[in-house]
């Protein structure tokens, strides 16, 4: 390493070799790209190095050539994990992006009953869920209007590809601070404080069901859906990688279901032809 490299390297707190190459940013890149479909730009490579500099330091490693090849080994598939878990952005709050549940109530939620009415099964999926927050809001809305909503047959499936994220969900405690921006009597309907924490109810709980699963891979589900969150997801990944997760999503929904995806993402390629602009960032399977 060149004087000035190591210098800044050490300014900001790496070992000195433990900086990350572009060379070992590449690597990285292409094992993210492959497994789950985020796309590193070079940009990132700082953010990369910061994230994963505390993974080097909690393995004891030395050099990112070392960290490169464990995560590539059998005995490094935890560690994988959390290499994923430390990339991944894993921003949510409750009631995020407000339209998208209001949209859901006056539109959605109707022709979910009417089905429900018939005695059909209704299906949700909040596709990259994060803490949970997203599908717990979902609960709550639905439970406003329909209270016996847990003893019909309507479900909601909550996935995300990161362990922890999944884990936290499950657990459905969140800080006060989180808590914080819950519209009306929200907070104090469907959460009990416990030790400076709020947890989720069991009426919500009772109604979501939380997995692991990776959107790049084989999907387990077996039934059509009537409902799709899929928001701030897409935008990790590159057009190709969007165009194909969105015709997946299409080919999954029941004709007249309800697609929501991020503010910053849109629909394109094949799929836009069967998914039509219902509102802002919310699309119609026709
Ligand atoms: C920014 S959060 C969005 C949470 C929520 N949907 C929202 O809009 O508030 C993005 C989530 O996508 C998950 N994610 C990223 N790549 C994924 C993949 N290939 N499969 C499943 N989930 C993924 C991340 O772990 C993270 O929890």
């Amino acid at each position: 390493m060149s004087t000035a490299r190591a210098t800044a390297a050490s300014v900001q707190g790496d070992p000195a070799g433990s900086r990350l190459s572009a060379a070992e940013f590449s690597a990285i890149s292409v094992l993210v790209q492959n497994s789950c479909g985020i796309n590193l730009t070079t940009d990132k490579l700082e953010l990369v190095n910061s994230r994963l500099q505390k993974r080097l330091r909690a393995l004891r490693l030395d050099a990112f050539a070392q960290y490169i090849e464990f995560v590539n080994s059998s005995a490094g598939a935890d560690e994988f994990n959390e290499m994923i878990s430390a990339l991944t952005t894993n921003v949510t709050s409750f009631y995020r992006e407000s339209h998208h549940f209001e949209h859901f109530a006056q539109t959605c939620l109707p022709r979910l009953v009417t089905k429900l009415n018939a005695g059909e099964a209704v299906r949700i999926w909040s596709a990259g869920c994060s803490n949970g927050a997203e599908a717990f809001t979902l609960a709550g809305v639905i439970l406003e209007r329909m209270p016996d909503a847990a003893r019909r047959n309507l479900r909601i499936l909550a996935t995300d590809i990161d362990p922890k994220s999944i884990e936290r969900a499950r657990r459905g405690t969140y800080s006060e601070d989180f808590v914080q921006k819950l519209p009306g009597n929200y907070l104090s309907k469907w959460f009990s404080p416990s030790a400076n924490q709020y947890q989720v109810n069991d009426e919500l709980r009772n109604l979501v069901s939380f997995n692991i699963l990776n959107l790049m891979e084989k999907w387990p589900l077996k039934k059509k859906y009537d409902v799709i969150f899929c928001r701030n997801v897409m935008i990790y990944f590159s057009r190709p990688t969007q165009e194909k997760l969105l015709q997946r999503f299409s080919d999954l929904m029941n004709p007249g279901s309800f697609l929501y995806i991020g503010h910053s993402e849109r629909v394109g390629g094949p799929a836009a032809s069967s998914l039509k602009p219902a509102g802002m960032t919310i699309y119609e399977r026709y």
